[in-house]
């Protein structure tokens, strides 16, 4: 890991309903709408690029649109998240979802990627949803907190479970690829809700597809970001399937998450996205007690899961330049 000027930082969620010219361009598109359409979608990846002077761009995008060239038949409903409208039920649902060739089924993504980085001067994430992210909106058919649907097809049907896994991650790693293909200088994968399993299950359900997934990055030569939330259990498997950086939310430390992954690999996170609504001295604190625990190269600064459409874009901003100015040891 190289060492740089300042810490770089960027947040999840960088782009969204918090920015008042994102909801503006909403009232006249779509999420997917702007999702397909290039020139919107490179004009709200870059909007927080431009007021924030954040260290990287995110790709406008959303961890559903490549399920659809799967053949997953799915609504985004505000306020609630992807509604699947043909869920898998039984073990035979899985031989529905086919894989897709990228550069055909979702030539925009490609298009809106090869202009963005002649805008940018910083990196560009490209970013997929992780199997078991996927696979739980597939089987649950929306939005679930306690995942008892998922589990149980894995448990009753664990062939037909592997199966899905094993296509969800080659057609994860191939949509990867045609993102770097086309100029993403780094990607993230958010199995935003892996964290619900116990080790056990996430080593013989989970474990050996993102090995698969992140087997087939390998050359790519780009950062490979592998983030998980409540998934502070897991963190030592998240960096052995072959990530470079894994990301942390804000249930852990910093200093104790790298240390037991042996600094072997960089570290993104931590700030609860709810303290960004808090008093600028109880935030400024936080965002300290974050950098105090930074001891070596390799920390990225962001927050531990995605802004809430509740979040000032001054305070943001604020946080932002803060990390900037913090000054290395
Ligand atoms: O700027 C960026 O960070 C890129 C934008 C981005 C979106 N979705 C756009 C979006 C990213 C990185 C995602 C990934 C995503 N989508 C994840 C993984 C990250 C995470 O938060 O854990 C997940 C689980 C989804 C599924 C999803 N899509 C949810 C839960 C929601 C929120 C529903 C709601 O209304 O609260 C969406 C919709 C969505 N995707 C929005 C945005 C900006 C908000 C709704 C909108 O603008 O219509």
């Amino acid at each position: 890991m190289e060492p740089a000027d300042h810490i770089p930082v960027w947040f999840m969620r960088q782009a969204g309903r918090y920015q008042p010219e994102y909801r503006e361009i909403r009232k006249k598109y779509s999420l997917l709408d702007i999702c397909r359409e290039p020139d919107i979608c490179t004009e709200v990846t870059l909007l927080p690029v431009r007021q924030l002077g954040v260290d990287a761009a995110i790709l406008f995008s959303d961890i559903t649109l490549p399920l659809e060239p799967m053949g997953v038949d799915f609504d985004i409903v505000e306020g609630i998240g992807p509604v699947i409208h043909n869920p898998i039920v039984h073990a035979d649902d899985v031989n529905k979802f086919t894989l897709f060739n990228a550069a055909e089924s979702l030539p925009y993504v490609g298009q809106t990627i090869r202009q963005l980085v002649k805008e940018l001067n910083v990196p560009l994430i490209g970013f997929t949803g992780a199997p078991f992210t996927l696979a739980s909106y597939m089987i649950e058919g929306g939005p679930s907190k306690s995942f008892t649907k998922t589990k149980s097809f894995m448990y009753y049907q664990p062939e037909a479970w592997h199966k899905l896994m094993e296509k969800l991650a080659k057609a994860m790693a191939d949509y990867l690829i045609y993102q770097v293909s086309c100029g993403a200088t780094a990607i993230q994968v958010f199995d935003s809700w892996v964290g619900n399993l116990g080790i056990e299950d996430y080593r013989e359900y989970v474990y050996p597809h993102m090995q698969t997934m992140f087997g087939a990055l390998q050359g790519l030569n780009v950062p490979l970001i592998h983030f998980g939330v409540v998934s502070g259990h897991l963190l030592e498997m998240m960096k052995d399937c072959g990530s470079t950086v894994v990301g942390l939310d804000w249930r852990v430390r910093i200093d104790e998450s790298w240390k037991l992954l042996n600094y072997e690999v960089a570290v993104q996170g931590n700030l609860d996205p709810a303290a960004i609504l808090a008093p600028w001295p109880i935030l400024e604190k936080k965002c300290a007690h974050i950098l105090e625990q930074v001891d070596r190269p390799g920390f990225i600064f962001n927050l531990g899961h995605g802004i809430m459409p509740q979040a000032d874009g001054d305070v943001l901003k604020r946080i932002t330049d803060f990390v900037h100015n913090w000054n290395l040891k």
